[in-house]
């Protein structure tokens, strides 16, 4: 049965799935157990999940079918949120579930899970989604092992889900590419990019296009500047040393940001549908302006964060992080400013920023509008009257604030900015799905509206192409912010060069 919200209203979804199978590669995990088996437990708890839906997880770790189900049960009780896990409920969800062990580089693992989904199959062809999520090495080899054993295809649709990242560089994602396109077409391959299943994100889409009075504003014209905020209070977490390789550049603005920023800047599509949306993202993502090498290092800022010492507890330094080399030059932190050399954004910069040990987890855009023309209130003892301020707030605190200016109660006209803002756990009164809930179901329906485009992922990649390879060939004086701060005085430095500052969320 559909979910209702406090409100009565029906949150039915109006695509029907098939029949269908999931196969998880990497089904011992931490991306599994952490977020796709909650996910999948949610969307079965709610009803949106098809009447025949089985999983099938590999890994190398020997499972038995009960064991994995046990394994699972306990992960749901740590990692599952919002959701009353009963035992009734489980048990019904437990008998989806199965497991194959085995290496991916053998034969005979694809043979088994083939036998597996006919089995579960029947008499009625089920879709199947393959779900790579394995370390990025073996994405080449996955999908190369399932074109050879020939179960990427079936009777009915088969997919294949490909986790982030997708490429080290250009050249790695245009390989990666190579292998899926010889095995699945354009239309069944799903990279994901998980940002863009978050509600906030989504509601990007409805807040821009679903109403008339913001659209207008949304040009040069009136918008000064952007700024793209994603902030993480944590430290790598005892991931150093896949860290270390990745840095902030890669691990967030090439993929999550660049995305944002597409989501936010791009065109107004023609309908709600998988083609005309991601037109428009990939028509933006190549209208960003690609820098010289001479341009890079005025527009860019690199980061790493050092020891300190914050609420009395001692924070490591990034190179004092397990698994991290003592002088490593990775970003753990880093700002871009960007341009849009299209009629609508030209001369309007974008300003991302990214980073680990900051002072607060937020992840948020900003748009600055233009100042009114003329201040009339300066005669009034208010010289600088700041302008208007739209924060669209993706996590946490997911919502949509206005600054504008008010006149102070009293006598005389002295003024305040004060805010307009909706919030969505207030106005919606229900929990916000996430994003791999959304994702997941997206695939199963066959709707890559929110999944990433082979051109996309060349555009995003040839945004930072330029800039990886001249920080590449730096040598940065890191650590150059202390953990707990808001990045390096280089950022700050870029901003102020036009008249601009960093939001303090
Ligand atoms: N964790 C996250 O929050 C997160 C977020 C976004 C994206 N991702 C992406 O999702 C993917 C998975 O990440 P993760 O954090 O879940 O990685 P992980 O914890 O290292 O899991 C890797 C999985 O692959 C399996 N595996 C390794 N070698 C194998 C082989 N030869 N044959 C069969 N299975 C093998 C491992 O199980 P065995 O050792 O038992 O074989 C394990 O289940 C990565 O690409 C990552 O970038 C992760």
């Amino acid at each position: 049965m559909a979910p209702e919200n406090p409100f009565g209203e029906v949150l039915e979804d109006v695509r029907s799935i098939p029949p269908s199978v999931l196969v998880i590669f990497g089904a011992s995990g931490d991306l599994t157990r952490r977020k796709l088996i909650p996910a999948l437990y949610r969307l079965f708890h709610e009803g949106r999940l098809p009447a025949s839906f089985s999983v099938i997880g590999n890994s190398r770790t020997s499972f038995s079918d009960e064991a994995y189900r046990q394994r699972q049960y306990e992960d749901l009780q740590r990692f599952l949120k919002d959701t009353p896990l009963e035992e009734e409920e489980w048990q019904r969800f437990a008998k989806r579930l199965f497991y194959i062990p085995g290496d991916m580089k053998d034969p005979a693992l694809y043979q088994q899970i083939g036998a597996k989904i006919d089995a579960l199959s029947g008499d009625t062809p089920h879709e199947v989604v393959f779900y790579l999520s394995t370390q990025p090495s073996f994405y080449p080899l996955a999908v190369d092992m399932l074109r050879e054993s020939g179960i990427h295809r079936g009777a009915a649709k088969r997919r294949v889900v490909v986790e982030k990242p997708i490429g080290h560089d250009l050249e790695s994602a245009n390989q990666l590419e190579e292998h899926l396109a010889a095995a699945f077409d354009e239309s069944d391959t799903y990279r994901i990019d998980h940002y863009l299943g978050k509600e906030t994100v989504q509601n990007i889409l409805a807040f821009r296009f679903a109403n008339g009075i913001f659209e207008p504003l949304w040009n040069r014209r009136y918008i000064d500047h952007i700024q793209i905020t994603a902030a993480e209070s944590i430290g790598v977490e005892g991931r150093g040393a896949y860290y270390q390789e990745a840095g902030a550049l890669r691990d967030m603005v090439q993929n999550h940001l660049l995305q944002v920023m597409a989501t936010v800047m791009m065109e107004p599509y023609t309908r709600f549908a998988p083609g005309p949306v991601r037109d428009e993202r990939a028509k933006l993502l190549r209208s960003i302006r690609i820098y010289k090498p001479d341009e890079v290092l005025s527009h860019s800022v690199s980061g790493q964060y050092g020891h300190a010492r914050v609420g009395g507890e001692d924070l490591p330094g990034f190179r004092e992080e397990e698994g991290v080399h003592a002088e490593a030059q990775t970003d753990t932190y880093a700002a871009v400013k960007l341009f849009v050399d299209n009629w609508r954004w030209s001369g309007v910069p974008v300003y991302i920023r990214t980073g680990k040990r900051l002072p607060k987890r937020v992840t948020d855009v900003a748009i600055q509008f233009r100042a009114a023309p003329k201040n009339m209130f300066a005669g009034r003892g208010e010289q600088d009257v700041a302008p208007n301020l739209m924060i669209l707030r993706i996590q946490p605190d997911e919502g949509i604030s206005l600054r504008f200016q008010s006149k102070r109660p009293g006598s005389g006209m002295r003024l305040r900015p004060v805010g307009m803002d909706f919030n969505y756990g207030s106005s919606f009164g229900t929990r916000t799905p996430e994003a791999y809930e959304t994702l997941l179901l997206d695939a199963l329906a066959g709707d890559p509206t929110l999944y990433i485009r082979q051109d996309m992922v060349e555009a995003s990649w040839q945004v930072v192409m330029p800039i990886l390879e001249v920080w590449r060939n730096t040598r940065f004086d890191f650590p150059n912010y202390a953990a707990g701060t808001w990045g390096p005085a280089a950022s700050d430095a870029m901003l102020a060069q036009a008249g601009h500052a960093w939001r303090r969320p």
